[in-house]
């Protein structure tokens, strides 16, 4: 039941869950799930699985949970599946990546050792610091898009699943501007056939979780599914996607931050920020193109939320830097440092120093299994194409073209909770709230 008629299909059956690339994030999600599935780990961080969603007026006391009032795939319903370019299974890589306390993996150990992942799409050009042995070979990318799509036909029989999601949880590939060949279907689909250098390995995965009616999330940064070609595509098989970039860690905090300063039309004249990285992640960002994908990402944010363009004498100029370096004695637990310059009445000057001793993964799995989750809902419920709601989710949310991105926080939660509201029929909260004083 919804608005305008649309039925939410109920979430019955299992819900598998393809995760190209099983390395530290994929492995934290996966096997926290299943230590919370035996009870012995809290959620903490997903919206899906703690948060309330209140209806009403605030006199109604109506506040359920979110995963009471809309149809959700319960967390033993999920299986999960992947591809890396290492053979390691998912134990041996959550070993590898070190996020997790050996004790606890140990509890879940034979799920995850029965996770292997598939032969994988790699191109070395598009992550240059790693390479690895399980890897497809074919004649061109068209026949490497339908291996996959063989590997998702045969995941969703072997697992009994009625249903799938796909989420890109790779390494960050090399900065690309679209090109022709991904101005179209037509276009990229030629692309394949004739291997086209300007096609990515994520978007070979994206275009098989499409044409096999898949929903797709992009965790990383990279040109993947947001190019016309498989916006098309998505749109016209009526699949929902949604991307990209995890918000985590340092963009995290900026997004907290900025709205605040912005809306008390206090000034900012510099943000410079750096971290120290120790996981796979951070070598492959030391790459320079990998790096200038994500640092495309994490400085647009900013401009996009503090507006110079409106506020020339707070924000016009604004010096931004962000850095990554790769750091091993780290490893997953990196240190992100913010110094900001901010000003005040009279342009007086202040600074705040952040020091995030942060844990990227530990901070990504909830987002992984929420984005999941709500994928599988969207997708249900009918919803097609790019999922603004989940901007929340995302450091450069996927909009509509000519749209602007939402990088608010508190708007995007706003936008988030007020798309369930309308899934359910439910009244939007505007929070203009006259009828307490009426
Ligand atoms: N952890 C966070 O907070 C966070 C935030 C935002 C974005 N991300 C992004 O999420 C992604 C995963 O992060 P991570 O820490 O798990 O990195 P990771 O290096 O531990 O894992 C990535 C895995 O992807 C595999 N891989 C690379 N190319 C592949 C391909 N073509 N097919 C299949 N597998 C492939 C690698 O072998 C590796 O095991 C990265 O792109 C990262 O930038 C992470």
């Amino acid at each position: 039941m919804s608005i305008s008629g649309t039925k939410i299909a109920p979430a019955e059956g299992k819900l598998g869950i393809l995760i190209p690339g099983i390395g530290a994030v994929a492995t934290t999600f996966i096997a926290g799930v299943e230590l919370i599935k035996r009870g012995l780990g809290q959620p903490v961080g997903s919206l899906t699985q703690l948060a309330t969603i209140r209806l009403g007026k605030r006199t109604d006391n109506r506040s359920p949970y979110i995963r009471d009032f809309v149809p959700l795939a319960k967390l033993d319903q999920l299986v999960f599946g992947g591809w890396d370019i290492y053979e390691d299974n998912a134990y041996q890589a959550a070993s590898n990546a070190k996020v997790l306390e050996p004790h606890q993996l140990d509890v879940v150990r034979e799920p995850l050792e029965a996770l292997r992942p598939m032969k994988a799409v790699f191109e070395q050009q598009y992550v240059k610091r790693i390479n690895g042995p399980n890897v497809k070979k074919a004649a061109n990318k068209r026949e490497l898009a339908e291996m996959l799509m063989a590997d998702i036909q045969s995941f969703k029989q072997t697992n009994g699943c009625s249903r799938l999601a796909m989420i890109w949880c790779g390494s960050t590939e090399v900065h690309r501007k679209a090109t022709a060949v991904h101005q179209s279907l037509g276009a990229f689909e030629e692309g394949l056939a004739k291997s086209d250098p300007e096609i990515a390995p994520s978007q070979i995965y994206a275009y098989a979780a499409l044409k096999s009616g898949v929903p797709f999330a992009n965790g990383a940064p990279n040109l993947t599914h947001d190019i016309p070609a498989l916006l098309d595509l998505a749109r016209d098989r009526g699949i929902a996607v949604c991307g990209k970039d995890f918000k985590t860690g340092q963009t995290f905090m900026k997004t907290l931050l900025a709205p605040g300063f912005k809306s008390r039309m206090l000034g900012v004249s510099g943000w410079f920020s750096t971290n120290i990285l120790g996981n796979r992640d951070g070598e492959v960002l030391e790459d320079p193109d990998s790096f200038k994908t994500k640092e495309e990402t994490k400085l647009s944010v900013l401009d996009q939320i503090l507006q110079p363009q409106l506020y020339p004498q707070l924000y016009k100029d604004l010096y931004h830097s962000v850095k990554i370096n790769y750091y091993p004695p780290r490893g997953d637990a990196k240190e992100g440092w913010d110094n900001i310059d901010i000003f005040g009445w009279l342009n007086y000057p202040m600074q705040i120093k952040i020091d995030f001793l942060c844990r990227d993964s530990i901070l990504a799995a909830p987002i992984v299994l929420d984005l999941v989750l709500f994928l599988d809902l969207a997708q249900r419920a009918g919803l097609r194409g790019i999922q603004e709601w989940l901007s929340f989710y995302f450091k450069a949310p996927m909009t509509a073209p000519g749209l602007y991105p939402e990088h608010d926080i508190f708007i995007q939660l706003m936008k988030l909770k007020n798309r369930l509201r309308h899934l359910m029929g439910e009244e939007l909260i505007t929070h203009l709230g006259l009828e307490y004083y009426d």
